[in-house]
């Protein structure tokens, strides 16, 4: 599980789901200030193991956590920009990725109900096919995403 922001919330929740059914579950936390990463209290209540990591260092600290967990599912919950390296990485992993498609940044001024198309993003292998991520998400696979081409 890989989070930035303020979707940690979110991040626990699901480790604690993950754990609760009987899954290890991992959480990444990603920040530029080391004030805004997780509670480390709280998260490593919530999960088995817990790395804090500034953005340029995600790929490589999440490929090392996922070959060393042989994770089969990576999440992300943050920025499309997280979203996008977390799909990037699952696929070099062999992993599956399912990854936040809304755009969870502070300065992004959303609707949340489809209407302004600020969540679209592009589908792999289909020039002119959008997903709506608020609408048809907010979690999407992160293969079905051409990242490249996302805002
Ligand atoms: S957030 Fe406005 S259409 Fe998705």
């Amino acid at each position: 599980m890989v989070t930035e922001g303020a979707a940690a919330a979110t991040a626990r929740w699901l480790c604690e789901r993950l754990r609760a059914v009987g899954c290890s579950a991992h959480l990444l936390s990603v920040a530029r200030d080391p004030e805004q990463h997780v509670d480390l209290v709280r998260a490593r209540r919530s999960a088995d193991g817990v790395v804090l990591v500034e953005p340029p260092g995600v790929p490589d600290a999440l490929t090392g956590l996922a070959q060393s967990t042989t994770a089969a599912v990576l999440y992300a919950v943050g920025p499309v920009s997280l979203s996008a390296t977390v799909a990037q990485v699952a696929g070099q992993v062999g992993a599956v990725s399912q990854v936040s498609g809304l755009p969870l940044d502070d300065t992004a001024a959303v609707c949340g109900h489809g209407l302004c198309g600020a969540c679209d993003l592009p589908l792999a292998g289909r020039r002119e096919s959008w997903v709506r991520a608020c609408s048809d998400g907010p979690v999407l696979r992160g293969d079905l995403v051409d990242w490249g081409r996302a805002g």
